[in-house]
């Protein structure tokens, strides 16, 4: 049987794991499960622990849900290890957002600012865990959602030397459900080809016959069709003559880059409306509604009010890329990894969110070509915006990321930029051992 480990086991998105693997338990004979997390989630871990081992308990199948806030304990023997954790948890993330809307400038998750702070007090962490892994499981696969999951993804293999590694998102998963229906098709009649990185890739589409389809989905977006983005986007249309052009989709994220005048003025309308507040501050309600619910000893499956949160399908990605792994069945998944010419605009032995075939070696890309002057000009900057984060994150240089805060589209280089980036590295001193 199979052992996995998750980090950041008490995380909310823990039922939605499990209702995975317990789905695909026929392919992947799931043995053991270690949740592991630290001294400020323990009770976090202990209600959702509690929680997931019910959603076993009431499946057919035998599997034991173990807790531990020592990852060591858990690590020795894993198969599997998927990364799922907040460093500094909600406060922190809410700290990357508020910081920077106080200057005007977007606070966001996982773009601007808020994004290469997150990265800063992750890179750190899971480059610890990288170590650990090689001590206690060297065979293992290393299966990171941890955002920002490209950037935290390309660490473990640049800086860790680790490339038994898949970053994962849930945004393509969404896409190629809702998407299909639009035009009338299911997703088995369609060929998806994603290229680009994390919340930052544009798809093309071909139906069963080869033609390209991508225009009438384009189409389909503008007669209010849902289009599968994530609920923590706000959905600003994207110009429809600037899609027609590309030919190509982009992924929910690129509103904050093609619309970033009215995605930041939305960011900030709720941020000085202290009824809203920013998007950590709503899911931190949303947070702890699902917590009550988990507290409850009778509730055996994930409930509904997991789909507020913008990570739902996360699952279909993590489950589905393991079990192709363990059985080699070179499903078609979209996953970050080593670039290896898919994308010949960028470096080959970067890190690249692209359409995949996964399999017992990991994942194949899939060759996209190149792209044409606007994306290839976008995807460089925003590349080499992360390449600059991570550099800092490992040596803790100012300079440095000093650089990213400057080449970073969601930033107006300047007075109030540097003003940002001190008043967040004391924010969150206390995560940033490397500065
Ligand atoms: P959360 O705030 O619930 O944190 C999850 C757990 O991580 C907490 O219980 C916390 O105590 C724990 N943790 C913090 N530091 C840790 C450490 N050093 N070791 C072990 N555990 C630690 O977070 P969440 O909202 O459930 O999100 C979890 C992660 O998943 C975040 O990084 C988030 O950005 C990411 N995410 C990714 C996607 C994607 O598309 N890849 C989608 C949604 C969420
Ligand atoms: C999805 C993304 C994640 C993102 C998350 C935020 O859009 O793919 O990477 O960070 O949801 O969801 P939340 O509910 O925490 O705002
Ligand atoms: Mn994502
Ligand atoms: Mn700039």
């Amino acid at each position: 049987g199979v052992k996995i480990v998750t980090i950041g086991g008490g995380s909310s998105y823990t039922p939605e794991l499990m209702e995975g693997f317990i789905k695909r338990y026929d392919e992947l004979p799931i043995r053991e499960i270690w949740l592991c997390d630290i001294e400020e989630g323990k009770e976090k871990l202990e209600i959702v622990g509690k929680m997931a081992q019910r959603m076993w308990d009431a499946s057919p199948y035998d599997v034991k849900v173990h807790l531990t806030l020592d990852r060591r304990e858990a690590l020795p023997g894993a198969d599997f290890v998927t990364t799922q954790f907040r460093v500094g948890l909600l406060n922190a993330r809410i700290k990357d957002e508020r910081i920077p809307f106080s200057y005007g400038m977007l606070g966001q998750e996982t773009n601007g600012a808020g994004g290469m702070f997150k990265a800063l007090r992750t890179i750190p962490v899971i480059l610890s865990i990288v170590e650990d892994m090689k001590e206690l499981c060297p065979d293992a696969w290393l299966i990171n959602f941890t955002n920002p999951s490209g950037m935290v993804t390309e660490s473990v293999m640049k800086y860790g030397k680790w490339d038994k590694v898949i970053g994962l998102c849930n945004v393509p998963v969404g896409a190629m459900m809702d998407e299909p229906k639009t035009i009338g098709k299911t997703l088995d009649q369609l060929t998806y080809k994603f290229a680009g990185l994390n919340h930052f890739h544009w798809h093309k589409v071909f139906d069963e016959h080869g033609h390209e389809v991508t225009k009438d989905i384009i189409n389909a977006m503008y007669e209010g069709k849902d289009m599968g983005i994530p609920a923590n986007i706000h959905d600003i249309p994207f110009f429809k003559e600037q899609l027609l052009r590309m030919n190509m989709i982009p992924c929910g994220y690129h509103r904050y880059y093609y619309r970033e005048e009215e995605m930041l003025a939305h960011g900030l309308k709720e941020y000085n409306d202290p009824n809203v507040g920013t998007r950590g501050q709503q899911v931190q309600q949303t947070e702890h509604e699902l917590f009550e619910l988990y507290k409850d000893p009778n509730l055996d499956h994930k409930p509904e009010q997991l789909a507020k949160r913008g990570g739902a399908h996360y699952s279909d990605a993590a489950c589905e890329t393991i079990a192709s792994i363990y059985a080699n069945k070179l499903s078609h998944i979209v996953v970050t990894t080593k670039n290896n010419g898919a994308v010949p605009d960028l470096p080959v032995d970067c890190a690249v969110e692209v359409s995949s075939y996964i399999g017992s070696t990991g994942a194949r890309p899939i060759a996209f070509g190149p792209l044409e002057p606007a994306e290839r000009g976008w995807v460089q900057c925003m590349k080499n915006m992360e390449l600059c984060v991570e550099e800092a994150a490992v040596t803790g240089d100012y300079g440095t990321l000093l650089q990213a805060f400057i080449i970073n589209p969601q930033i107006v280089a300047g007075t109030k930029a540097k003003r940002i980036m001190d008043e967040l590295l004391i924010a969150h001193k206390k995560y940033l051992p490397q500065f």
